[in-house]
């Protein structure tokens, strides 16, 4: 168990919150185990109707924590607990909801297309910086081009851009801006009303919504993974994760074509 994340459930709420404020709450092998064992609690788990996504520190997360991850790579691990996680996404039978303050950068983003209500601060930034890691997305390329239209989801994977709370309300990735004052209990109010529902209507009718696309979407994200696992050991990932442990901007120019 680590602390860097907290797993609670509280009537028929199971909220899972970021701890690592000093790194922005960037996700370790151990974390996403931790969200794993969380997401398959709630399958197994009759108490669980909703799963609430929180930050903490002013951060949703930073993502993978790139040292965590290639320490992971090095080691020689067989599987990704990043992946192994992001895999499960889809599959999940109970509502996501997720509130975001501040940054929300690569799985915290693509995470979101998989939460079925998402709440923002003002402050919210959503970007998704794999390409500029020399990876591809996880658990994202086809969702985001389907949620928000192919040029909007290229800016935001392939350039790199940052999506601020207001063009991520416009893109669609967000349900409402809310006051950080306000965000946590906008989005627990929005989980307390879902367990107020009747709960075998609820499930249904979102695996009805979602039921078109799940198969898509679970080989999409086999496919992501396969590439991303491979690119893991690029050349160009190589230079990136370097140029990060380094403070300084990659240069891309003078590897070999
Ligand atoms: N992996 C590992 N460490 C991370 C991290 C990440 N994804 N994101 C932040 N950190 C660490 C920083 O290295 C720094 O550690 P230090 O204090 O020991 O130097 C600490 O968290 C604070 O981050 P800092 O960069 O000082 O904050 P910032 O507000 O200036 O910038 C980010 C925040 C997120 C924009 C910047 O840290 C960043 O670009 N991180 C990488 C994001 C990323 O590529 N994620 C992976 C996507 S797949």
């Amino acid at each position: 168990m680590t602390s860097d994340i907290e797993i609670k459930l509280e009537n028929g709420i199971q909220t899972i919150r970021f701890m690592r404020r000093g790194k922005k709450n960037a996700l370790t092998a151990e974390m996403y185990y931790a969200m794993s064992a969380a997401l398959d609690e709630g399958e197994s788990n009759q108490d669980i109707t909703v799963h609430l996504f929180l930050g903490s520190g002013g951060s949703f997360t930073a993502g993978n924590d790139i040292k965590d991850f290639v320490a992971h790579v090095k080691a020689g691990a067989k599987s990704l607990p990043a992946l192994d996680f992001v895999r499960r996404l889809p599959k999940v039978t109970k509502p996501m909801i997720a509130a975001v303050d501040g940054l929300a950068v690569g799985v915290g983003t693509t995470l979101l297309l998989h939460c079925d209500l998402v709440y923002a601060s003002p402050a919210a930034r959503l970007s998704t910086p794999f390409l500029d890691l020399g990876l591809v997305p996880e658990a994202g390329s086809a969702l985001l081009a389907q949620r928000m239209g192919y040029q909007r989801a290229f800016e935001l994977l392939c350039l790199g851009e940052t999506f601020d709370a207001e063009r991520a309300y416009l893109a669609g990735l967000i349900n409402r801006i809310v006051p950080p004052d306000e965000l946590e209990s906008w989005a627990l109010g929005a989980a307390q009303r879902l367990v107020a529902k009747p709960r075998e209507a609820l499930l249904a009718a979102r695996a009805l919504m979602r039921g078109n696309d799940l198969a898509m979407i679970c080989d999409k994200i086999e496919e992501e993974a396969a590439i991303f696992s491979e690119r893991l050991s690029s050349a160009e990932a190589m230079e990136a994760f370097a140029a990060f442990f380094e403070k300084r901007k990659p240069d891309f120019s003078k590897l070999k074509r």
